[in-house]
């Protein structure tokens, strides 16, 4: 296999879409499929041919995937009208990348190796901005060879990859940095809400945190939106509510208490109740403020998100 190997693309969704669009425009060979079409024709103007359905990515070489949950993974790929649907032809390699449990990743790889097809699980860090901005990161396990087959697409989509060992280890890598997420973000929910209820305006306050040792890449992509109350969806609390599931299963598995994270999906539980589902899971800095009696309006101050 080269560098040259013909790719499908499965799912072109807020990922999947700045995903593949990069590959695209790296020059890579892409077909892509979308459960929606309309949602995948604009990559044709990055070079991606659309493919009509599922078994005609069966053809390439490689085969990414990046839809929501297991269930709807496995329906892609095993479903009927899914990716091995037609018993005549199956790709050599499947590199999954949605967020998904370590169980259902172990049941991914022994249904494609039924069909002699390789697994290469990598999840990803970061949101589509963070795509665009060329920030990505993957988190990869799997047979060594099947890494450095797709090392060189990877590249083309981002940066950084790691490669943490055999079979499904790095599904815990990212379930455990998803929890880490919820579990950031209501923190600086708390303190943005507490130091503004005491007089400190948002953009003061974060700006302190971002230059301070406790600031992150994600401190300060995460500004805009706490200052200036935009909270257009880049990770809705359904797909967050999905990862704490997946920490708290994996931590009663094997028995790690994890009392924040316990905490923090039932906060995310509690913006889903309230119907808050259709913007951003940092609406969690909402209900802080409404718990806490604070009515909050865009401050309108012009801020960085450090990644453009
Ligand atoms: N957004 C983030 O910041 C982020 C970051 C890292 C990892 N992730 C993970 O990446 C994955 C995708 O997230 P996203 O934010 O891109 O979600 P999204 O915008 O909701 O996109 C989901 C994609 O999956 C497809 N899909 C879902 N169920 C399907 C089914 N049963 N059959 C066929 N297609 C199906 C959707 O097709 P339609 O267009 O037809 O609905 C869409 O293409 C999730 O596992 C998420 O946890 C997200």
């Amino acid at each position: 296999m080269t560098a040259n190997a013909r790719i499908g693309w499965i799912g072109i969704g807020r990922m999947g879409y700045a995903m593949a669009e990069r590959l695209a425009k790296a020059g890579a060979d892409v077909t892509v499929w979308n459960r929606t079409r309309a949602k995948a024709e604009p990559l044709a103007a990055a070079g991606a041919k659309i493919a009509l359905t599922l078994p005609e990515l069966a053809a390439c070489e490689i085969v990414f995937c990046m839809v929501s949950t297991w269930d709807d993974v496995r329906e892609v790929i095993a479903g009927s009208g899914g990716l091995l649907s037609d018993k005549s032809r199956a790709p050599k390699l499947v590199i999954e990348c949605s967020s998904i449990s370590l169980e259902g990743s172990a049941e991914l790889r022994a249904l494609l190796a039924k069909r002699g097809v390789e697994l290469l699980a990598a999840p990803v860090s970061g949101n589509a901005k963070v795509i665009k901005a060329g920030r990505l990161s993957f988190v990869c396990s799997g047979p060594k060879s099947a890494y450095d087959t797709a090392l060189p697409y990877l590249r083309m989509i981002a940066p950084a990859a790691s490669y943490v060992g055999e079979g499904e280890l790095s599904r815990i890598v990212k379930i455990c940095h998803n929890v880490f997420l919820g579990v950031v973000t209501q923190s600086l929910s708390e303190i943005t809400v507490l130091a503004q209820k005491a007089g400190v305006p948002r953009h003061a306050f974060l700006e302190f945190i971002n230059q301070s040792v406790m600031g992150s890449t994600f401190s300060r992509y995460k500004t805009p939106a706490f200052v200036n109350l935009d909270f257009k969806v880049t990770f809705t609390p359904q797909l967050l509510r999905k990862d704490l599931d997946l920490g708290l299963d994996a931590a009663r598995r094997y028995e790690v208490p994890m009392p924040l994270a316990s905490l923090t999906r039932d906060i995310i539980q509690t913006l889903i109740g309230r119907g808050m589902t259709e913007q951003d899971f940092a609406q969690l800095l909402l209900l802080e403020a409404e718990a806490s009696g604070v009515k909050l309006a865009p401050e309108n101050v012009p801020v960085s998100d450090g990644l453009s």
